[in-house]
């Protein structure tokens, strides 16, 4: 083999190692991988979450917060930010939920209060019973 001919070859292979390297993460990423069994419904008691603050457990997968608002009740919002994703978390002294990534704030309906994000939360139905809480 001349060397002309092994360098080509060489440099052929490093390129596609390299590319394969950066592509299978990138979609391992992207492409989630499809559940086929739902999730059961998810009960806790309404003790477990006073008035004014928050508990936070995952539902289908979906990282979830369930609020004790004042006067308004129980809600259950998705913590994923709809800017770029990352996971937002309850501020109860502020009463609002805060982004960690770039700064977006919602208000405890879910709804953009500033910050690079322009969708609402995803909002999640709730049955509450005397003592329970149920999500889906
Ligand atoms: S990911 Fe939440 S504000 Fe950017």
């Amino acid at each position: 083999m001349e060397r002309r001919q092994l360098l080509k070859t060489s440099l052929a292979f490093l390129g596609t190692t390299t590319l394969i390297s950066f592509v299978y993460p990138v979609s391992k990423f992207l492409v989630r991988p499809k559940s086929s069994v739902p999730d059961a419904p998810l009960t806790f008691n309404k003790d477990e979450i006073p008035t004014g603050t928050a508990k936070e457990l995952v539902f289908n997968e979906t990282p979830l917060v369930v609020i004790n608002r004042r006067g308004s009740g129980f809600i259950a919002l998705s913590r994923v930010c709809t800017h770029l994703g990352c996971l937002v978390g309850y501020d109860k002294f502020n009463g609002k939920l805060v982004c960690p990534c770039h700064a977006g704030e919602f208000d405890l309906e879910g709804r953009v209060l500033s910050g690079p994000a322009t969708k609402s939360l995803q909002r999640y139905s709730l049955k509450i019973t005397a003592d329970q809480i149920i999500i889906g």
